[in-house]
């Protein structure tokens, strides 16, 4: 049937004139192209996907979350996100595959479009199945096709049997006795050969990715233990699965120390008439915890601001121009915890994939203004933080030169040696290492080799239970690196440097000794 003839009219002839209401006949339906799932989950990655999926295992309440590759025929077949929340039920599960199914969220829910689930499934697969469980309630289970959906928003009814059997396979680090499962087949993002090394090689830095990613967005959570997550590679062809990594919280805040005297401070400010408060941090210089050397990406570009909503971790660093990334601001880094009134008002805007906030003129503005309850103001703070970074590199320069670390204690160790202090230049490595030094003694000097010997005698004393090894002990090689070192500048020792290892080795040796009794 034409149009023309659904309306059983003809074109008009002649002039047309103005009518105040729009004349239709019947509705026809016109499903969004399902294309639209492209560009809404366009700019996930595999860990801000995860992310949207832990996202709802939250909401359900969930206390446990497992993330599970599956390889089969040395290829990442599947890959599962399974919690024991309260599950859905038939009526939620269809609810939950709607496209902007958006429903009502509890206070302190993180969903908010009703997207989700879907935008971030099909950001990386081309099969999303969902199975789940709620108290009092069958199994259920929907499956969904990208390449079904390319006509239709149909999504097909996966078995009752199956949903079972896939609930009661042994998950180990989660027991869904209420939960859900999604499941991702036909995995566009994972690599599509059948090579056992590509596949390794993609779960380890994957799953790395994933665990930064979630350990950084759900620190909160992780820290107050409202949730664990875990994450494990299961091989069909062998039996059982992998051991579960954990993720562990990295809160972008977890310095030991402030960098900067009275910080943290809260500056207050409002914006529409709401309060908001800007948590502003000096980090402490050249800190090495990952904390502050975040991945991704360099400390530098870690500065900023870091929204979060409901606890959960939208931004992590920028400055949405209230200032400029700049190299002498890479201390900075200021929280701010978006209430419900203002994420997604005209000033405060997530995107889709839960990563960025966009924000208004009237945010740098209220910045602006904001102050804490000593009178600093936001520039004074970024003046402050400016400062710490300056001393801080003025303090290294200014610190004792000494030899060079060498071989024995562990590489990260070098590696601080070799940051925090200055090396003098010209000296080999100086190495710590065990052998029997054929007395009591607790340490001997061997300038020629280069080497500061430990008595053998000891290393079990010193190790405790912890295994002999090459880099073992590494706190007392420390020490009595730093200790002796000197002894090995210039060329020879002077009646003060013999004086001195004669005092040190009596010492240590007395300390040693009285341990052993
Ligand atoms: N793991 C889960 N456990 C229980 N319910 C879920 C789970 N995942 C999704 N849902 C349901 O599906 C709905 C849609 O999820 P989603 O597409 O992520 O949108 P949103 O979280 O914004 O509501 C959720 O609101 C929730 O009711
Ligand atoms: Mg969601």
């Amino acid at each position: 049937m034409t149009d023309t003839a659904a309306f059983g009219e003809q074109a008009p002839a002649g002039a047309i004139g103005w009518q105040a209401v729009v004349p239709v006949g019947n509705s026809i339906t016109l499903p969004p192209d399902p294309h639209i799932m492209d560009a809404i989950g366009g700019n996930h990655r595999l860990e801000t996907a995860v992310a949207d999926l832990v996202d709802n295992s939250l909401d359900a309440g969930a206390s446990r979350v497992l993330i599970r590759f599956v390889v089969a025929d040395h290829r990442v077949q599947s890959f599962y996100v399974i919690d024991d929340g309260r599950g859905m039920t038939r009526d939620q599960i269809d609810g939950a595959m709607t496209v902007g199914g958006a429903r009502t969220y509890g206070s302190s829910e993180l969903g908010h479009f009703g997207l989700g689930l879907k935008a971030a499934s099909f950001s990386q697969a081309d099969s999303l199945t969902v199975i789940s469980i709620a108290e009092e309630s069958p199994a259920v289970g929907r499956r969904w096709l990208t390449s079904k959906a390319s006509n239709s928003f149909e999504c097909d009814i996966v078995g009752y049997g199956f949903c079972c059997r896939e609930l009661g396979r042994p998950w180990d680090f989660v027991t869904p006795s209420t939960g859900t499962i999604v499941r991702w087949d036909a995995i566009r993002a994972f690599p599509s050969g059948h090579d056992a090394d590509v596949a390794s090689r993609f779960i380890q830095d994957a799953s790395t990715r994933i665990q930064h990613h979630l350990g950084m967005v759900f620190h909160r959570f992780l820290e107050a233990g409202t949730i664990k997550i875990g994450i494990d590679v299961e091989d069909v062809s062998l039996i059982g699965t992998g051991p579960v990594v954990e993720v562990k919280p990295l809160d972008p805040f977890g310095y030991l120390r402030p960098g900067a005297g009275g910080y943290p401070k809260e500056l207050r400010t409002t914006i529409e008439g709401v309060p908001v408060t800007a948590l502003c941090h000096v980090w402490p210089g050249r800190s090495q915890q990952p904390q502050f050397r975040l991945p991704g990406a360099t400390p530098e570009q870690f500065q900023g601001l870091y929204f979060y909503r409901r606890d959960r971790l939208l931004q992590a660093g920028g400055w949405n121009n209230v200032e400029v990334q700049r190299r002498d601001l890479q201390l900075a880094r200021v929280a701010i915890n978006l209430d419900d009134d203002l994420v997604n008002s005209r000033v405060f805007r997530m995107n889709p994939e839960k990563s960025r906030v966009k924000t208004g003129h009237e945010f740098g503005e209220a910045l602006g203004r904001a102050s804490a309850e000593d009178g600093t103001t936001f520039h004074g703070y970024i003046e402050t933080a400016q400062q710490a970074f300056k001393q801080s590199n003025q303090r290294s320069r200014a610190r004792a030169q000494i030899v060079p670390l060498g071989r024995g204690v562990p590489p990260r160790v070098r590696r601080t040696v070799e940051r925090e202090l200055n090396s003098l230049p010209g000296y080999d490595d100086v190495d710590l290492r065990w052998k029997d030094l054929g007395s009591d003694l607790f340490f001997d000097i061997d300038r020629d080799a280069n080497t500061i010997w430990l008595n053998i005698r000891y290393r079990q004393l010193v190790t405790g239970d912890g295994h002999a090894s090459f880099n073992d002990a590494a706190l007392v090689k420390t020490l009595v690196f730093l200790l002796v070192e000197n002894l090995f500048h210039g060329s020879y020792w002077g009646p003060k440097d013999k004086d001195n290892l004669e005092l040190w080795q009596t010492l240590l040796t007395t300390a040693v000794k009285a341990e052993l009794e």
